[in-house]
């Protein structure tokens, strides 16, 4: 394992151009449960994919922002841990040459200080309009409620996420899209590589550099990647990003 870490702190020193992929798995030591991880994931207990869709908040509109609720209020109570935190520093030192990508939703690489992060699915903090909003629902700030609406038509506040069957925001994804093929380097961590499009942008970076999957799982990744290191986020991303080992 040492051996391992030590090529790819290399890689890492000798790459213009990074890109970390980031997963569930990442803010897991945190105190955030992942998605599909059996026992302590979310969707053990609540289903998400029953709940993270378009057509469940219109069935029942409070019952989803209810969970939303749940899920920022556990986010505010946690902090980045030093996987997080080791990317911001790093990012931090070596000006323009991370591109972070993430899957989460839960701000944490954006709190640890981040610089850029492309959030693939959005950020839970933030929420937008349901129906394009018309004038009125810019007129007047929307009624408080569960969800909060628009008091003249009726237009419902939903999560700034992106649900189960909807497009990734086109910006981001394309700038992620093109990090991901011009890179040296993708470090793919925390995630189990079973979402598309973000899954894509690994095969789409290993098309012409290296690929290394940092998990303590086997993943759908390892296939595509020159070396996986099985381990957990908070102890790899320090040992790999260390201020001592910097070109
Ligand atoms: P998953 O829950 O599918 O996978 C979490 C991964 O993290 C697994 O591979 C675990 O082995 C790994 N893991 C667990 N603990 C870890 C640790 N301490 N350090 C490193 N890895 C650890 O989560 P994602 O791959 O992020 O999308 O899921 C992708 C997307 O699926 C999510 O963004 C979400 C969901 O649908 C949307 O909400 C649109």
């Amino acid at each position: 394992m040492d051996q391992a870490l030590a090529r790819v702190r290399g890689w890492i020193r000798a790459a213009d151009r990074l890109v970390v992929l980031t997963g569930a798995g990442v803010s897991a030591e945190s105190g955030v449960p992942t998605f599909r991880d059996a026992q302590t994931g979310l969707w053990a207990r609540l289903r998400p994919e029953e709940l993270a869709t378009e057509e469940a908040f219109r069935a029942d509109p409070p019952m989803v922002w209810d969970w939303y609720a749940m899920r920022r209020a556990m986010v505010a109570q946690v902090q980045p841990n030093a996987g997080h935190q080791a990317l911001a520093a790093w990012a931090q030192r070596h000006p323009g040459r991370l591109t972070l990508v993430t899957q989460n939703v839960d701000g944490l690489h954006q709190r640890a200080g981040s610089p850029g992060v492309l959030a693939l699915h959005g950020t839970l903090d933030q929420d937008r309009w349901l129906e394009p909003p018309r004038a009125c629902c810019h007129a007047q700030p929307p009624q408080a409620g569960r969800p909060p609406r628009c008091a003249t038509c009726g237009n419902l506040r939903r999560p700034a996420v992106v649900w189960f069957g909807e497009a990734l925001p086109p910006g981001v994804l394309a700038a992620a899209d093109e990090a991901a093929r011009r890179c040296d380097l993708m470090l793919v961590a925390g995630t189990s590589g079973v979402v598309w499009p973000a899954a894509g942008l690994a095969h789409a970076a290993a098309a012409r550099g290296r690929v290394v999957v940092l998990n303590p799982e086997p993943t759908e990744l390892d296939a595509v990647a020159q070396a996986v290191l099985r381990g957990t986020a908070a102890h790899l991303l320090p040992a790999l990003l260390a201020e001592g080992d910097d070109a």
